[in-house]
């Protein structure tokens, strides 16, 4: 009888006890989404979401460790734990949120258009694009991918791995536009799209990020949503943000 108790108050423990019983935060992400996770010339994952993971690590009294994961298994390595949280630029869907827990979202963004220079005056939005004699890229498995298969579904569609090799095949004029999330479009264009390529940058979804953990964590989630209240007033989320987003 002892053991079917003590069973049951284990399972109820959750990942905070983990990690701290562990004495390191493990976290999920895909670097190449800049500027949230980017691999450095060093070769260290850096970005907005790491400078993040680096204060909640410390706020928890804990070490850090990036997990690097590819963007298409994230959620199931989640769930099977190959690490205790996703901080990965996710955007909270419906959809993902019945398999997985959402702390409230950190930042809120939407869906941009890079476009081939070509076409600028003739493309003002997505409308413009939902015909069958435009070629539309985006990521696997994004809402980039998701929001082009519903809303420009009438163009012919290619997914990519990485968000890098969409944008390039954009640059040589392989595909007309490139569909993803307005900070890493507008990182793409300023770093090598100036001449090229041309971005529409008023987003046409809407997008919150959010931390996500296993379904059923909610004591991580209560001190996921209260670290994030503490960093978005005490300055360190304006400092982080404006180091990623305004440099
Ligand atoms: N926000 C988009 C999504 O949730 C793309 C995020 C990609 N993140 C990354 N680290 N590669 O589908």
């Amino acid at each position: 009888t002892l053991c079917l108790l003590a069973l049951p108050l284990a399972a109820v423990a959750g990942t905070l006890d983990e990690i701290q019983k562990r004495g390191t935060l493990r976290v999920g992400m895909e670097p190449g989404y800049m500027p949230f996770e980017l691999t450095n010339k060093k070769g260290e994952i850096v970005g907005f979401d790491v400078d993040m993971a680096k204060r909640m690590a410390k706020a928890m009294g804990v070490k850090l460790e990036l997990v690097s994961t590819a963007w298409d298994g994230i959620i199931p390595a989640l769930i099977t734990k190959k690490f205790d949280i996703i901080m990965s630029g996710m955007t909270l869907t419906q959809e993902r949120n019945m398999k997985i827990n959402f702390a409230n979202p950190y930042i809120v963004i939407g869906q941009t258009i890079l476009l081939r220079k070509e076409l600028a005056g003739k493309v003002k939005s997505y409308r413009d694009l939902n015909d069958a004699k435009y070629t539309v890229g985006s990521k696997l498995g994004t809402t980039g991918e998701q929001a082009t298969k519903r809303m420009i579904h009438k163009a012919k569609y290619i997914s990519y791995e990485t968000e890098q090799e969409g944008v390039l095949e954009l640059v040589n004029g392989k595909i007309d536009a490139f569909i993803y999330d307005m900070p890493y479009n507008a990182a793409a264009f300023v770093q090598r799209g100036q001449g090229k390529i041309v971005h529409l940058d008023k987003p046409f979804t809407y997008e919150p990020l959010a931390w996500a953990v296993r379904k059923g964590d909610y004591d991580f989630i209560n001190w996921l949503n209260n670290f994030l209240n503490q960093v978005k007033n005490d300055g360190t989320y304006d400092k982080i943000y404006r180091k990623w987003f305004e440099d």
